[in-house]
């Protein structure tokens, strides 16, 4: 049995739905993570509950700005996944809509946490640290070192090897500018940002288009979740991946129901689906490796080890705020994205 008709298996059996369940309407679902695991949750929850999904993929910050663009008139249902600083602002914006899951005792702390100062207007459904991919390969071939440490790629080696996402459109982007913050104070975070600017050759849309670059030789260093490397690895593409030695922020992947969404009891249903141990191993079955916030679902060994990554005690309050994640973005724009190359 392929690994879809089996994930598909598993969750009828779990739910005790029909595989041939009845049409039970639809739902309309921004998607922040990588296509496969999209796709894969697309067909299993239509499969097991009849329901029809409407599914568009967007970076964090892109599904965020339509999320404000469509206040008044709201056509979206839930937006899975993407990093949760984004989910947060979405919420203090008001732009989300409170709701206590049950399944809440179940899952971590660090979920329970995103979810409680939130109000409840989001949810925690994975985790992954930040750090860089880098193509073994491509290094010895130009005879450049693996990057240790933020310090590391301010070397002139790596001029226009290094590759990592624009923070507007990209969470895991900014993720990295607000771990840089929380490291080094603000000031001395910018200045090393206007340092690596000099070694980007491009900042990507999406989050996830650097390490991919990164596995197909096309640059040899990416700033990036340490979660999207081993499935680069198991294409067969030559990526490894290493968090660095100062210290590294981690996402909380999110989950949040809209305000005004259409499909409520729809809506209702896939989140407390999304919560369970049976349909959060669908991100690893498609090849995506973070941490699932539900205690009970089985870890792949393939998920990076937090207890041997030297983390910093992000603030996510403070990093989703609104006014805050604003600024930051702002700043990068006027004071990095700017500068000539
Ligand atoms: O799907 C992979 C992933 O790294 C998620 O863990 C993360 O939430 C998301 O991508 C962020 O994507 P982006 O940086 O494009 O917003």
């Amino acid at each position: 049995m392929s690994i879809h008709r089996l994930a598909v298996f598993a969750a009828t059996a779990v739910l005790g739905f029909s595989a041939q369940a009845q049409d039970s309407g639809q739902l309309n679902v921004i998607c922040s993570v990588q296509a496969e695991w999209c796709n894969m949750i697309q067909t299993v929850f239509a499969k097991s509950t009849g329901i029809k999904i409407n599914m568009s993929l967007k970076g964090s910050g892109e599904a965020l700005a339509q999320l404000i663009a469509e206040k008044a008139n709201p056509k979206t249902d839930v937006w899975f996944g993407g990093t949760g600083d984004p989910h947060l602002q979405a919420a203090e914006l008001g732009l989300t809509l409170e709701y206590k899951s049950p399944a809440l005792p179940q899952l971590f702390p660090w979920a329970q946490q995103q979810a409680a100062q939130s109000d409840y207007r989001t949810v925690g459904i994975y985790s992954g640290p930040l750090g860089f991919g880098y193509n073994p390969e491509l290094l010895a071939k130009k005879k450049m070192d693996v990057p240790k440490s933020w310090a590391d790629l301010l070397k002139t080696e790596y001029k226009g090897d290094i590759q990592v996402a624009n923070p507007a459109s990209s969470g895991t982007a900014y993720t990295m500018v607000a771990t840089l913050v929380q490291l080094m104070g603000e000031d001395k975070a910018f200045e090393y940002m206007k340092g690596l600017h000099k070694n980007i050759s491009q900042y990507t849309r999406s989050g996830t288009a650097p390490i991919k670059a990164v596995a197909r030789g096309e640059t040899a260093v990416s700033i990036s979740f340490v979660h999207d490397g081993p499935g680069e690895k198991m294409q067969g593409f030559p990526v490894e991946t290493i968090t660095p030695a100062e210290g590294t922020g981690a996402e909380i992947g999110s989950m949040s129901i809209i305000k005004g969404a259409r499909n409520l009891p729809q809506a209702k249903i896939f989140y407390e689906w999304a919560l369970t141990p049976q349909a959060q191993q669908f991100g690893a079955a498609a090849r995506q490796f973070q941490l699932p916030s539900n205690k009970a679902t089985p870890v792949d060994p393939r998920v990076p080890d937090f207890k041997k990554i030297k983390l910093i005690d992000y603030d996510y309050a403070k990093y989703g705020a609104s006014a805050e994640r604003k600024r930051l973005i702002a700043k990068w724009e006027k004071d990095v994205n700017s500068l000539p190359r």
